[in-house]
């Protein structure tokens, strides 16, 4: 079976949907042909977008930005249309793995519905995937083992989901939080990630606390 996976973080470095899409490699039995694809901001070629649509499945993994898809990930689905419209019946399924920052993976839910009805538009098969909440944390515990940290269901749910992928079975969509208390995470990413990253980008404590509405 020839799989592709595609990140869709903008992030040049080690990105939180880079940590997840790992652990669901390793996960994939030998004799399928996988190819990891790092979407960033470039512009795909026609021959790029060409060579997407000829895998039994594609697995889309990208950050929540603003309740949906991040722009780079629209602008590539979204070209991706034609290629499905110019082919033949396409015996396609498609993942997603979605990760968003507050706690809660619910907050994805939005994202899936435009995956889904992106799906039915092309005439591919919408298989499903996983929500994961508080995606920042899961950077911060990378080197804690997956199957024994805060994202113990995270790590189960790859592996029942890389068995769907390997039958091109429909998953159900997994809404997952952390296994850790939310007031602290709530904390935690304020203080030790959130404001550090805004003073890094020139933001003072008024700008912080600035309501934009
Ligand atoms: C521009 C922008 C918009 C975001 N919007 C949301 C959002 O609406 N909801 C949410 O829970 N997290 C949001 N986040 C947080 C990211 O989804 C989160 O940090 C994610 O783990 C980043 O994943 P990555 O490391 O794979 O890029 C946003 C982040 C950015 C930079």
């Amino acid at each position: 079976m020839k799989i592709i996976i595609i990140n869709g973080s903008q992030k040049t470095g080690e990105s939180n949907t880079g940590i997840i899409l790992d652990e669901l490699n390793i996960l994939f039995k030998s004799g399928h042909e996988i190819v990891n694809y790092k979407l960033g901001t470039k512009q795909l070629s026609s021959e790029e977008l060409k060579n997407i649509v000829s895998f039994d499945v594609i697995i889309f993994g990208f950050p929540l930005f603003n309740d949906s898809i991040p722009s780079n990930m629209l602008k590539m689905i979204i070209e991706l249309e034609s290629y499905f419209a110019n082919g033949k019946p396409k015996n396609i399924t498609v993942y997603a793995i979605i990760n968003n920052g507050f706690y809660e993976g619910k907050q994805t839910h939005i994202a899936f519905e435009v995956i889904q009805n992106w799906c039915e538009h092309c005439g591919v098969k919408f298989g499903g995937g996983i929500g994961q909440g508080a995606g920042e944390m899961i950077g911060a515990t990378k080197s804690i083992p997956i199957d024994s940290g805060p994202f113990r269901n995270l790590g189960r749910s790859l592996e029942l989901l890389a068995n769907k992928v390997e039958l091109k079975e429909t998953f159900e969509i997994k809404y997952l939080s952390p296994y850790f208390p939310r007031f602290l995470w709530e904390l935690m990413s304020k203080y030790t990630f959130w404001h550090p990253l805004a003073y890094k980008n020139k933001l003072n404590k008024k700008d912080i606390v600035k309501k934009i509405v």
